[in-house]
């Protein structure tokens, strides 16, 4: 029978790489914790619906990557309903902030999350088709201040906190504004004339997205389009007065608390939701994905799909990117991301001896020790061989320990061996 294997774009998480992702997702709780972030969990599928409306038809999310498909009806009184498995988290927030009327208390509503996402992108590095996101999101009525750029470069500044509690340095902050409702059109419409001509000298993506969707014409990545792509009208010009000054102010407040920035001007990003200010942390080591992480403002995301007013902004970044960087760092810094060594391997040495090495591992354990448990059909030999590929040290056993009160300690590293008390061992072993 042919073997069956984890799905293309999909992987498993294994340890001990599994012990950096616990490490990242803490540390971002922790950080958001001292924003004053409350976390959020909405469902891993949602109506198709709720990201053609939120996300854009025209994004290639929408149009060609997302997993989409009929729920059959099962009784007669159901509808048959277009599932999807969420690329994204933000519209999902948007739709349970609606849903639960989170907005009628009259403050910001201010949210993380934590989980997988699905896009049926080209896997390659740092791209996968069920990939992971640490997001959050900030989102209230305007009375509450939801459009204040203090929010954005709140947003940023935290962004910034967390990256260095991870301690991942050599990231750019790049900013744009893509201005506001009123704004966008009168850039498209601008995006749209320049292109009748310059169209079909691009790639045929381009071509296809001039006709469809022209803000996208500018995320092409083909070489020999750039230069072309430079020359088009540029969104800072069409910019009204409240849109530049809103933006003016997001970089003032950067200024202020000392957050490097470079403004993009093509950075637009590949989601129709964003309004005025965008943002990308993009770092060298990461090759072709470059993202770290991506965000905006959402103003008008709330009513796009049904509900108040309610503007919001917020990133997600990518733990599989993240994790990636970190282990870059770990090698150019020389640093083992072995196993973690366990503090002890307890060795029973004969069968009669195992219920009571149970009994010893769960002392130590609950004196907060890790420890790893052999097995009471195993040799000396085969004991020490294992319990030197597990832990720092060997807590030997057999009949004499149990009936003296006396365990034989090895520690691996330095050879020596000593004899002790059993109530001192989880002392003797490094307990608190
Ligand atoms: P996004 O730019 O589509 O934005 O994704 C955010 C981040 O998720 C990217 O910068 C990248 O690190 C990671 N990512 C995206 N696709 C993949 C993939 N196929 N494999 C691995 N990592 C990936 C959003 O999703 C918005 N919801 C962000 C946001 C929140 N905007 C406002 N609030």
């Amino acid at each position: 029978m042919g073997q069956i294997k984890a799905v293309r774009g999909t992987r498993d998480l294994l340890p001990p790489e599994t012990e950096l992702w616990n490490h990242i997702e803490a540390t971002a709780r922790r950080v958001f914790a001292r924003y004053a972030f409350g976390e959020i969990r909405t469902p891993i599928f949602e109506d198709t619906q709720l990201f053609a409306r939120g996300v854009g038809e025209e994004t290639d999310i929408v149009s060609k990557e997302m997993y989409t498909w009929e729920d059959r009806a099962r009784a007669q009184s159901e509808k048959a309903q277009m599932l999807t498995l969420r690329p994204e988290n933000t519209a999902g927030v948007v739709r349970a902030y609606i849903e639960h009327k989170l907005g009628d208390a009259g403050l910001l509503q201010k949210l993380y999350y934590i989980g997988p996402q699905f896009r049926r992108e080209r896997p390659q590095k740092g791209r996968y088709r069920q990939f992971y996101q640490i997001g959050a999101e900030v989102i209230g009525p305007p009375s509450a201040g939801s459009e204040s750029p203090l929010r954005d470069a709140e947003i940023l500044e935290m962004l910034a906190t967390l990256l260095e509690a991870l301690s991942i340095t050599g990231w750019t902050l790049e900013l744009n504004s893509v201005g506001s409702a009123t704004d966008r059109p009168r850039y498209i419409q601008a995006l749209r004339e320049a292109l009748v001509d310059l169209a079909p000298t691009l790639c045929v993506d381009c071509q296809r997205r001039a006709v469809t969707n022209p803000l996208r014409v500018l995320d092409c990545k083909v070489p020999e389009d750039q230069a072309k792509i430079d020359e088009l009208p540029k969104i800072a010009d069409f910019l009204d007065e409240d849109s530049r000054a809103h933006f003016a102010q997001v970089c003032a407040a950067l200024d202020a608390c000392g957050v490097a920035y470079t403004v993009s001007p093509r950075l637009v990003r590949g989601l129709d939701y964003y309004t005025r200010t965008t943002f990308e942390f993009t770092h060298g080591g990461l090759g072709a994905q470059n993202a770290l992480l991506g965000g905006g403002r959402y103003d008008g995301l709330s009513e796009a799909i049904g509900g108040p007013k309610a503007p919001g902004i917020g990133f997600a970044m990518g733990t599989d990117r993240l994790v990636l960087t970190l282990q870059a760092q770990q090698v150019a810094l020389g640093e083992s991301s072995a196993a973690l060594l366990a503090d002890a391997y307890i060795a029973p040495l004969g069968e009669a001896q195992q219920a009571e090495s149970l009994v010893l591992a769960r002392e130590l354990r609950r004196a907060g020790l890790r420890v790893e448990l052999g097995d009471g059909t195993f040799r000396l030999k085969k004991s020490f061989e294992m319990g030197n590929k597990l832990a720092r040290r060997i807590v030997l056993f057999g009949e004499q320990e149990a009936v003296s009160g006396m365990v034989t300690v090895k520690d691996f590293q330095t050879g020596e061996q000593t004899k002790v008390p059993r109530g001192e061992l989880a002392k003797m072993l490094g307990a608190q």
